[in-house]
């Protein structure tokens, strides 16, 4: 049987998941959509076949909606997250999960009170097979412990509206969450540092800028996070262990030899770049709902990866490395 979803949210990504869901996945069917922009999600609604509804609560209350998709703007999430838990309903919330830690704990509360895992969060670069790789590799155990981490986020350009925070709590949020999963464990402390800034970037804008972190054994984990790279979205990955190191692969790309050159195409954003992991997170999404059991990334995850972001953000202030101080790990996330 098919799992009906609702998408709350037709914008860039909303529309994405929404074609997936319908023409690259298989199990799910989506059924009814809304967005503040209802002139989009009509149109949205009449080309896929579902419901418009003039509100994200009427999605969710739907009859004809099982699970909850959310793809709107990031002060939305926590809102549409806890109503989703209200009624009883599985949801995927795009990252982050909500703009503060204290909503974050408020939607922990809800889900453990619920007694039922229904939250998953938009981390897709854990379903991407590079990541996926490097994470086996690590466990293995043939590398010895991990170090240190080496990763960059470069993105091509930004928008205009882009902001110094949604540098960390938009784009550095992806290295937050992949480097605690790859090396299963928790930060102690972390520091931003800004640099020599790029002439392309808004002037309004610390760009590029370094995030420094620590985990609770010792490793060093280190990101170029750079919004004006001016050559393309470019995501790296290097974990150095006691006995070697290992590396996120580049995108496979054919080479090409043309005017006295060899190349290789650079993606130009997220889009691309991570469109396989976005396909699979959606099957497994699919998939767990309808064995009633989650396995991607928790509430707890979206939590940490939130107090992280204001905990960097918070030593870009001060000057200084701060401590990531968390609530205990409640025993249902363990
Ligand atoms: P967008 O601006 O293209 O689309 C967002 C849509 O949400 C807009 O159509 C807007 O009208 C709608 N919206 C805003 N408030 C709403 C509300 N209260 N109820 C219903 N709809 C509302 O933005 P984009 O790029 O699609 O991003 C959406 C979310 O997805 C953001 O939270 C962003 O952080 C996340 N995202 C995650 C990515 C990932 O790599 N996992 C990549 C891109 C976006």
């Amino acid at each position: 049987m098919e799992l009906k979803v609702g998408v709350i949210g037709t914008g860039g990504i909303g529309q994405e998941h929404i074609r997936r869901l319908t023409n690259v996945i298989t199990g799910a069917k989506v059924t009814a959509v809304s967005d503040i922009n209802k002139e989009t999600a009509q149109k949205v609604a009449e080309k896929y076949g579902a419901k418009f509804y003039e509100s994200g609560e009427e999605v969710i209350n739907a009859p004809e909606v099982d699970a909850v998709v959310i793809a709107s703007w990031d002060p939305t999430h926590a809102g549409y997250v806890l109503e989703s838990i209200k009624s009883g309903k599985y949801v995927f919330c795009e990252k982050p999960l909500a703009t503060t830690a204290d909503e974050c704990i408020d939607i922990i509360k809800a889900e453990v009170k619920a007694k039922k895992h229904l939250v998953q969060v938009g981390f897709m670069r854990r379903f991407d097979s590079g990541y996926r790789e490097l994470k086996k590799v690590i466990e293995s155990g043939k590398l010895g412990a991990p170090l240190m981490i080496h990763a960059c986020h470069r993105n091509l350009t930004h928008i205009p509206s882009h902001t110094t925070d949604m540098t960390i709590t938009n784009s550095g949020i992806h290295e937050i969450d992949i480097s605690r999963w790859l090396l299963d464990e928790e930060y102690e402390n972390g520091q931003v540092l800004t640099v020599k800034q790029n002439s392309n970037s808004s002037k309004k804008l610390l760009d590029p800028q370094i995030i420094q972190l620590k985990t609770k054994s010792g490793v060093r984990i280190d990101v170029e996070v750079n919004m004006s790279s001016g050559y393309g979205y470019d995501i790296q990955c290097e974990v150095v262990c006691e006995k070697g190191a290992v590396r996120l692969p580049d995108p496979n790309k054919v080479l090409v030899r043309y005017n006295c050159q060899r190349s290789y195409e650079i993606y130009e954003d997220w889009s691309q770049r991570f469109i396989e992991a976005y396909d699979i997170e959606f099957q497994e999404w699919v998939n767990s709902v309808k064995y009633n059991k989650l396995t991607g990334p928790s509430s707890w995850d979206g939590y940490v990866a939130c107090v992280t972001a204001d905990t960097l953000i918070k030593s870009r202030n001060t000057g200084a490395a701060e401590d990531v101080v968390t609530i205990d790990k409640p025993q249902f996330y363990k």
